[in-house]
């Protein structure tokens, strides 16, 4: 079976959050069950500098750029670093050749040309999953990700290819909107234009597009599936999403495991596993001293990292950081993200130096520190599709807290592996850390939940199976069993 995932993001190469992890995984752990998994990515600066050998294997000159002209791209054939898997390269540089992030500039200001961008990515991947494709590999499946593909199974059905399109929300809260003139020049027909079709309330939305056209819609861990289907977390989706109900599923991410693997983490001063867990007290120690926190062996430590957005619930670990700080706890943030969380973050490092870190900006290498160095990990986020952090954490023996939404309602086990709350609420939160402090006094019943959580199979494997068994079911020829 071939499958072309198509992505806008992609761990080693380029990471906004989650979805460049599990872009990176996914793929590589499918082509060990014997996928033909292939990777679409936009070349990007960062990508194109990381690729070692490429090939072109197709030009095209009939896509448009923003204003309307002809614009230069090709298509070249690589590897993933690491993994190896084979990977597609859209390269065109007046759309992805640009100094800043993958979407948006230095200063953080949208690209104005991303729908034409992605417009762009999702004509291409439709292209190559078409009957029209210039190459000889064919897949049997076209698997979108986000709004920044969400276009592709429209292109694909509106081209009159029958090729099963899959589209995986990692995040409802982004929808790639842009104004309805853009319809036009985006090279969709007019007709499509409706609520049964790409139109949002009046805009064109690239995710409601995904949503409409793809023979199946998956989410990132089986909770948000139904979340989704309600007006709380729908995003306004939601009624699309409930007549969808029996094209819909969750399937749970997992974590790349190699990369993640406290036994033989590069990035760790000391390595540890559940039964040798000294190594976690020097990697204590030692990030304790590189964040300029006391360094205290015996204060619980508390670790978070996340984009700073109001989905990662900031504002409530704010709320509760002095009652934390006054029962002789540290914490240590690592993220970047809007300017008045950031603020707020170094606002009460500045209050609390020895007790408070914080690094604003983004560092894979202290993210593994972290995750190794503290007691504690909290992610109270308000939703959380997947979330990834929490399952590093339990493996890395830094019990999380977490709100019981999403998927970190389906990977943390309260009173086992980690601390559960259930309303987005400082108070809960609060109990949550009374709770957990309560216990880290107790060291063998810590050390109990700490092992627990670190011997917790978060591999990709199951979730690799669940993805086959789902293109298994859309193809049109069911194909025979393995042995
Ligand atoms: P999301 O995709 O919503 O950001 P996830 O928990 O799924 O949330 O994934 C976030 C990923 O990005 C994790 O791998 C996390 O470690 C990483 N990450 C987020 N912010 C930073 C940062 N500032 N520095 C390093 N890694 C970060
Ligand atoms: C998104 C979600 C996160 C999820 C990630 C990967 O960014 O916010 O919860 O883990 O995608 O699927």
């Amino acid at each position: 079976m071939n499958v072309l995932y198509a992505t806008s993001e992609a761990a080693p190469l380029i990471k906004t959050g989650g979805l460049a992890d599990v872009s990176g995984a996914l793929p590589a752990a499918l082509r060990k069950i014997g996928i033909d998994c292939r990777v679409l990515i936009p070349g990007y600066p960062a990508v194109m500098y990381k690729l070692e050998a490429t090939r072109q294997v197709a030009r095209f000159d009939h896509f448009l750029d923003a204003k309307g002209k002809p614009l230069a791209a090709r298509l070249l054939l690589s590897s993933m670093p690491g993994s190896g898997t084979p990977l597609y390269v859209l390269d065109a540089p007046s759309a992805f050749a640009r100094g800043g992030g993958p979407y948006s500039d230095s200063e953080g200001l949208d690209y104005p040309d991303n729908a034409h961008r992605f417009a762009l990515l999702s004509q291409v991947a439709a292209l190559l999953a078409g009957a029209e494709s210039p190459l000889d590999w064919r897949p049997d499946i076209l698997h979108c990700n986000d709004w920044q593909t969400g276009l592709a199974p429209a292109y694909l059905r509106l081209s009159g290819s029958t090729t099963p399109a899959v589209i995986t929300v990692h995040n409802l809260a982004y929808q790639g909107i842009f104004p309805p003139e853009t319809v036009t020049e985006l090279n969709l027909p007019a007709h499509a234009f409706s609520i049964e079709g790409i139109e949002y309330y009046g805009n064109l939305s690239f995710l409601k597009a995904g949503l409409y056209y793809a023979n199946h819609i998956t989410t990132v861990s089986p909770s948000y599936a139904l979340e989704i289907q309600q007006p709380y977390l729908g995003m306004g989706m939601q009624g699309l999403l409930a007549s969808r109900q029996n094209q819909l599923s969750g399937i749970l991410n997992g974590i790349d495991t190699d990369e993640w693997n406290p036994s033989a983490d590069p990035h760790l001063p000391s390595q540890f596993s559940a039964r040798a867990l000294s190594g976690k007290k020097t990697c204590k120690h030692k990030l304790q001293e590189e964040l300029g926190l006391e360094p205290l062996a015996d204060a619980p430590l508390f670790g978070m990292i996340a984009r700073m957005t109001h989905q990662k619930g900031l504002d409530l670990v704010l709320a509760v950081a002095d009652g934390i700080i006054d029962r002789g706890g540290q914490i240590a943030f690592l993220g970047t993200g809007e300017k008045s969380i950031e603020s707020a973050v170094t606002a009460l490092v500045e209050l609390h130096p020895g007790q408070v870190a914080a690094k604003i900006g983004y560092n894979e290498s202290l993210s593994h520190r972290i995750e190794a160095g503290s007691d504690i990990f909290l992610m109270p986020s308000l939703f959380e599709p997947c979330g990834l952090n929490q399952m590093y954490s339990m493996r890395y023996g830094s019990l999380p807290i977490v709100h019981a939404t999403g998927g970190l309602r389906d990977t943390v086990e309260d009173g086992v592996t980690g601390f559960v709350f259930y309303q987005p609420t400082p108070h809960a939160l609060w109990l949550a850390v009374e709770r957990a402090l309560d216990l880290y006094a107790q060291k063998p019943a810590w050390k109990k939940l700490m092992q627990a959580g670190m011997s917790r199979d978060f591999s990709w494997e199951k979730s690799a199976l669940a993805y086959q068994a789902l293109y298994r079911e859309l193809l049109p020829e069911p194909l025979p069993e393995p042995d």
